[in-house]
């Protein structure tokens, strides 16, 4: 038998990770004052020992107000550089891409922990005035907001970039913009959620710009060399709203502009009302759809816990990556187990060889 197809290498721009499969960005919401500590180098660190091609650190703000919770990360200050710098270093060092994800959380940003409620907090409860494209609060409960104007807008994209460089100093690899689930990016592209009558509302060219914007910034820090991937929502899930093909013509632009490497294909998570089947590979349509219409790399995210499954992906082309969360939280050696399931051979780290035996 041939190599199994997630197991063969693949290069963006001057990186080549060792195999198909990715760790998703991941919020752990273990973080004060946006610091990553043993927590998320624990969390990282033992999936890239677990043989994961690329692993992303999870969501991580430019400012302070886009964090989702207070224990989400940032990347606004050199404290949390220097310590992202550590992790970078360790996830490379086991032979994993070593990823960031760079978020402002917009509209949905100052709620509880999870494990806390996840309610939203307003500012005289200990939380914070988030800001949105317009002031359309996420669900019943939501604060209200405060839309930005031009001058917030140019101050955000520039935070963006600032963040864009810390990251580069830190030792990442390859950026990815978080552009989904109604986050800062994702409610300016969604017609539900974006309601200006100004250039960064209203047609599909006003709604992309704030995310070209911040492409071109991050592009600005980020070396030629090394990949920008984005993350967008296929679909709202809506009726009249964001929707595949207008994530196809957002592919292709992104495509024509040379600057975005890969789409990392999600959806939802704009509307609390949307309506999603979910069953395993439910997401893998769009990433087909991409791949082939835009003619720009996609990675697969969504219910793709299957070895088998996450291979056929690759292999009929659907998409370049096998992009992972929940199976990675059940698994962090997935990669390794997948192996054997698939009959590849891949090394194990040597101090761990001795477990090589089921
Ligand atoms: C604990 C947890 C934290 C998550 N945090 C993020 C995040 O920081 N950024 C993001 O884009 N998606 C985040 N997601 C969504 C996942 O990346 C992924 O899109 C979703 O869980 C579906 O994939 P899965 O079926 O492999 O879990 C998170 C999911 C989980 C379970």
């Amino acid at each position: 038998m041939s190599d199994p197809y997630i197991f063969r290498p693949i290069t963006f721009r001057s990186v080549t990770a060792r195999n198909r499969i990715m760790v998703s960005p991941m919020c752990q919401y273990s973080a004060t004052d946006g610091v990553p500590n043993d927590w998320h180098f624990q969390h990282l660190a033992a999936r890239a020992v677990g043989g994961a091609g690329i692993v992303f650190a999870e969501m991580t703000n430019v400012e302070p107000r886009g964090r989702i919770s207070a224990g989400c990360l940032g990347l606004w200050n050199d404290e949390q550089r220097d310590a992202f710098a550590r992790i970078a270093r360790f996830l490379k060092a086991q032979g994993a891409v070593a990823g960031i994800q760079l978020a402002h959380a917009g509209r949905k940003a100052s709620t509880a922990r999870p494990w806390e409620g996840g309610k939203p907090i307003p500012p005289e409860k200990g939380g914070w005035l988030a800001i949105a494209p317009s002031p359309i609060p996420f669900g019943e409960g939501y604060p209200v907001l405060v839309e930005m104007d031009e001058k917030t807008i140019a101050g955000t994209v520039a935070q963006f970039a600032a963040a864009t460089r810390r990251a580069r100093e830190a030792g990442f690899d390859v950026i990815e913009l978080h552009g989904a689930h109604g986050y800062l990016i994702s409610s300016f592209l969604s017609p539900i959620t974006n309601r200006r009558n100004d250039r960064y509302g209203g047609s599909f060219e006003n709604r992309i710009r704030f995310l070209l914007e911040v492409v071109d910034a991050v592009r600005s820090e980020w070396p030629e060399e090394l990949p920008l991937f984005v993350r967008i929502s296929c679909t709202d899930w809506m009726e009249k709203s964001w929707d595949i093909e207008a994530s196809v013509k957002l592919a292709q632009v992104l495509k024509a502009g040379g600057k975005v490497d890969l789409i990392d294909c999600s959806s939802g998570g704009v509307d609390p009302r949307q309506k999603v089947n979910v069953y395993p590979g439910y997401q893998v349509p769009f990433a087909a759809a991409i791949r082939s219409r835009a003619g720009i790399a996609t990675g697969a995210i969504g219910l793709i816990n299957g070895p088998e499954l996450a291979e056929q992906i690759v292999a009929n082309g659907q998409a370049d990556l096998i992009i992972m969360a929940r199976g990675m939280l059940n698994d962090p050696y997935w990669p390794l187990h997948a192996a054997k399931t698939l009959k590849a051979t891949i090394p194990w780290p040597v101090q761990y060889e001795r477990g090589n035996i089921f």
